[in-house]
């Protein structure tokens, strides 16, 4: 732990509910929004912080495992900030519990429900400004937009609710240390019958005699309480990932090169050419594929093959065209993208191309879904390549933007061509 700052920022990840207005057979936390658990959204918001937190998730006993392995995915490098404690039969027991372990050094907690799963990390931020800013608690808050009525138990209406005194508030609710601390040991010492559980932390730190004010709430920081609320968060979502990243079509070039290695078998657009001198490289040296890989790449805005696939990973070591051409068409697709068509042009004296041509065509337009052209030519014995040290090639990719449904997002294959 003493390797990172002390962070002067704690937030308490409430995530102990059952969720029983969502009536699933599982706590809410765990419960998946889009493929993955409710509590793993929540925390990518809270990890997205400007600045270094400690990160209190408060979880169900019997669930400690679970969030541990969940937020410590989350967390990846900074899992020194994180600890994993169990909650209570209450909300306001479960914050209690987050308080006690909140580090030396902190001066600003925020508290805030998992179950607001889609609490942008900008949210976070201003919540954390805010009360630096104030010293005072502060709870993001929407404006009412509908109209509210007092009603009494026969549903008979009683009056119109002033809605321009009304605020709708979320979380996270921030306050200054030593103010949270204070409103909670005040509110432990109060008889049994006076101390009703209060929904939000901002009611007991207010009921303590504080003041909490509301800055700008955010409509993604909604509550998952309902079925309904769950499929909007993944509608949402799916709506996200399917939105491509440009309208227009996008264009991309890769080059690559390869020098001969008498030791290797030749690996080239796709294909095994026996008795052929191969390619040196950390994969197959397959300098066709590759240059592809990086034009679909540059056109998605991707970066390119080196920094996708790395040179270093033991699983592409001796990998062959298809492997590299079924994950780019994977990144595309999710990117939002199909292929249009590619080209590539493979520059050098060997292989001869022509009668295989049409073979390598068929094969990495049946990888890509789309028509590949693959040409040959020689540079007059100039260069490396017209002495007979290596091989150039040189590829254009043509992306069309496209709308992904959520749910095909992973597949990667396109089911109208499949
Ligand atoms: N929470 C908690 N400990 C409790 C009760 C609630 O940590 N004993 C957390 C929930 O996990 C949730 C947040 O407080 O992230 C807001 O509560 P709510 O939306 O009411 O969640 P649940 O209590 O789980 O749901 P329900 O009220 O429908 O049972
Ligand atoms: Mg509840």
């Amino acid at each position: 732990m003493t390797q990172f700052p002390v962070p002067a920022v704690a937030v308490i990840v409430v995530a102990a509910g059952s969720g029983s207005r969502l009536g699933r057979d599982q706590p809410k936390a765990f419960v998946p929004l889009g493929g993955r658990p409710i509590l793993e959204h929540a925390l990518t918001g809270v990890f997205g912080l400007a600045e270094p937190a400690q990160v209190i998730v408060v979880a169900p006993a019997a669930q400690l495992a679970d969030a541990r392995a969940i937020a410590t995915g989350v967390a990846g490098a900074a899992a020194g900030y994180l600890d994993i404690v169990a909650g209570g039969e209450t909300r306001q027991s479960s914050v209690a519990l987050g308080l006690a372990q909140v580090r030396t050094g902190v001066t600003v907690v925020l508290v805030h429900d998992a179950a607001r799963a889609l609490t942008p990390a900008a949210q976070i931020d201003a919540v954390v400004a805010a009360v630096r800013a104030t010293g005072h608690g502060i709870v993001p808050g929407l404006p009412v937009v509908d109209t509210i009525k007092r009603v009494d138990a026969a549903t008979t209406i009683l009056g119109t609710v002033d809605r321009s005194q009304l605020s709708a508030v979320q979380t996270p609710q921030g306050f200054p240390r030593a103010m949270l601390d204070a409103a909670f040991a005040w509110a432990a010492t109060l008889p049994a019958a006076d101390a009703q559980d209060l929904t939000d932390d901002a009611a007991l730190v207010a009921a303590a005699g504080n003041t909490v004010s509301v800055i700008p709430g955010e409509p993604l920081a909604f509550k998952v309480t309902t079925a309904w609320d769950l499929r909007r968060a993944e509608l949402l979502l799916g709506a996200d990932a399917a939105a491509p990243a440009s309208a227009e079509p996008r264009v991309g070039t890769g080059l690559d090169v390869h020098a001969f290695d008498e030791s290797s078998a030749l690996w080239l657009a796709g294909l095994h050419w026996p008795g052929e001198r191969g390619l040196s490289g950390h994969s197959d040296g397959d300098a066709a594929v590759h240059a592809i890989c990086d034009a679909l790449l540059a056109a998605a805005g991707l970066g390119d093959i080196g920094q996708v696939f790395g040179t270093a990973d033991p699983r592409l070591t001796d990998a062959h065209g298809d492997v590299f051409l079924t994950e780019t068409l994977r990144l595309v697709t999710e990117a939002g993208y199909r292929v249009g068509n590619v080209t590539v042009q493979i520059i050098g004296n060997r292989p001869k191309l022509a009668p295989r041509r049409v073979e390598a065509q068929e094969l990495l337009s049946g990888i890509l879904h789309a028509p590949v052209s693959v040409s040959a030519t020689t540079t007059d014995a100039l260069g490396f390549t017209g002495r007979g040290e290596g091989i150039a090639a040189l590829a254009t990719a043509l992306l069309l933007p496209e709308q992904v449904l959520p749910g095909q997002v992973h597949q990667g294959i396109r089911p109208a061509l499949a």
